[in-house]
C-alpha cells in the first residue's frame, strides 16, 4: 500500500527553471491550498519570469543557492517536504566545464539531505534517466528502476552521484525520501540551449538548425506538464525508498523530431547543418513506466507529441521577449565548440 502524504508548505528547488517553473505552476494551479517557497539561485539557466504572475501569498521566491547551509538552515524549519529541481542541467557545458555540475548537484543534494535529516522532512529527488548510461538504437529494452547505474557524462554521472546519496540517506538515517528519474522533457519555458528551443528559435533567427552526429540518437519525449503531474503523484502517494521512472512511450530520434519542427515552421526538410557530434553522446534513452502506471495510477495527458511540440514552437514565436536575452550568448558559445 503506498504512503500517503498530504504537503501544505512546500521547498521546490530549481523552480525558476525550465522543469521546475512549470512544476511551481503547475501547483499554483492544481493545488491552490499549497504554499510554495521556491528556493533558486538564478543561475543563466534560472529566470524569475518563469514564475512571474503567480499569487504573491501562494508562491514565495528566495534567491539563494543549495549548497548554503546556514540558508537552509533559516530556510527548511517550517516547511513540510523538499522537491529538489535545482541542478545543472546541460550534458554540453559538464563537457566543457564540469565543476559547477559536481559542486551544485553533488555537494548541493547533499547540504539538502542534511537539512532534511535535521528538520525531519520529506524529500523528493527529481532525477533523470540518462543516469542508466544508454542502449543500443536497435534492442527491445527499456530503462528499468533496477537497471544498474552506468552514467556517460560528467552531467549524468553528478545526478547519479546524488541519486545514489539519496539512496545512502534513506538507508542510514531514514530520511522519507523518495527519487524519481525522468525521460526527456519538452514544452514552454525551455532554456535555448537544449535540443527542441535551439532549432526552433534558430529557424526564428534566420540561423539554420544544427544536429549532432548522425541525428539517429533516440530521445524518449515527454511534456513537462505530465513530469509534474507524476512528480507530484509521487510526493503524495509514492512508497518512501523507491524509485520511479517518469516516461511516456514517446521514442522518437532527433532526426525526427528536427524534421517535425522544420515541417511544422514550413522550411525545407534538409534545411539545417550536421555539426560535430558531442562527445561520449548517448544513443538512446527510453523509458519502461510500469511501476508508476500500476502502483500510482498515473499516466500522460500529452500523449500527441505533434500537437504538443506544435504549441511548444507557437510558445517560442510568441515570448520572443523571453527567449531573445539568452539567443546570441548561447550561440556564441556552440559556435566555439563546432556546434
Ligand atoms: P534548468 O537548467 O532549466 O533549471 C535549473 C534551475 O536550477 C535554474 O533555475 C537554476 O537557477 C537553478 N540552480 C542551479 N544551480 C543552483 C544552486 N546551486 N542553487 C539553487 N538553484 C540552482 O534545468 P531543468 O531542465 O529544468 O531540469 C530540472 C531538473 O530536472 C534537474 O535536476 C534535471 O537533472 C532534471 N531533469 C531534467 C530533464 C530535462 O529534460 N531537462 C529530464 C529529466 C530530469
Ligand atoms: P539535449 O536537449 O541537450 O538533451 P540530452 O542531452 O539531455 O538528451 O539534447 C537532446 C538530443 O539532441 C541529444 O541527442 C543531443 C541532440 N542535439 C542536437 O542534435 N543538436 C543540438 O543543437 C542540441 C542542443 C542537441
Amino acid at each position: 500500500m503506498p504512503d500517503t502524504f498530504e504537503p501544505h508548505n512546500i521547498i521546490v528547488t530549481g523552480g525558476c527553471g525550465f522543469i521546475g517553473s512549470n512544476f511551481v505552476r503547475w501547483v499554483a494551479r492544481e493545488h491552490p491550498g499549497v504554499h510554495v517557497t521556491v528556493l533558486d539561485k538564478l543561475t543563466y539557466a534560472g529566470n524569475p519570469a518563469n514564475i512571474a504572475g503567480l499569487p504573491e501569498s501562494q508562491v514565495e521566491l528566495v534567491v539563494g543557492d543549495i549548497c548554503d547551509a546556514d540558508l537552509l538552515d533559516r530556510l527548511v524549519p517550517g516547511h513540510d517536504a523538499i522537491v529538489h529541481y535545482a541542478a545543472e542541467s546541460h550534458n554540453d557545458n559538464s563537457i566543457a566545464n564540469p565543476e559547477p555540475f559536481v559542486q551544485t548537484n553533488v555537494v548541493g543534494t547533499y547540504r539538502l539531505l542534511e537539512a532534511c535529516r535535521k528538520y525531519n522532512v520529506r524529500y523528493h529527488h527529481v532525477s533523470t534517466d540518462e543516469v542508466y548510461g544508454d542502449l543500443a538504437l536497435d534492442e527491445p529494452r527499456r530503462f528499468r528502476p533496477d537497471d544498474p547505474y552506468k552514467p556517460s557524462s560528467p552531467y549524468s554521472s553528478s545526478k547519479a552521484s546524488s541519486d545514489l546519496l539519496v539512496c545512502a540517506w534513506h538507508r542510514t538515517y531514514g530520511i522519507r525520501a523518495t527519487i524519481s528519474n525522468c525521460s526527456n522533457n519538452y514544452g514552454p519555458y525551455q532554456h535555448v540551449e537544449k535540443f527542441i528551443p535551439r532549432q526552433v528559435t534558430n529557424i526564428l533567427c534566420g540561423i539554420r538548425p544544427k544536429l549532432y552526429g548522425t541525428g539517429e540518437n533516440v530521445r524518449d519525449w515527454i511534456h513537462t506538464e505530465d513530469h509534474s503531474r507524476a512528480v507530484w503523484d509521487i510526493l503524495t502517494k509514492g512508497r518512501i525508498g523507491e524509485t520511479y521512472l517518469i516516461g511516456a512511450d514517446g521514442e522518437r530520434s532527433n532526426i525526427e523530431v528536427l524534421r517535425q519542427i522544420l515541417s511544422i515552421m514550413g522550411q525545407p526538410e534538409d534545411a539545417f547543418d550536421w555539426v560535430r557530434d558531442r562527445p561520449g553522446h548517448d544513443r538512446r534513452y527510453a523509458i519502461d513506466p510500469t511501476k508508476l502506471r500500476e502502483e500510482l495510477g498515473w499516466r500522460p495527458i500529452h500523449t500527441d507529441f505533434s500537437e504538443g511540440l506544435a504549441q511548444t514552437i507557437e510558445w517560442y514565436r510568441s515570448h520572443e521577449d523571453w527567449w531573445r536575452p539568452a539567443k546570441e550568448a548561447t550561440e556564441v558559445k556552440y559556435a566555439a565548440q563546432g556546434q
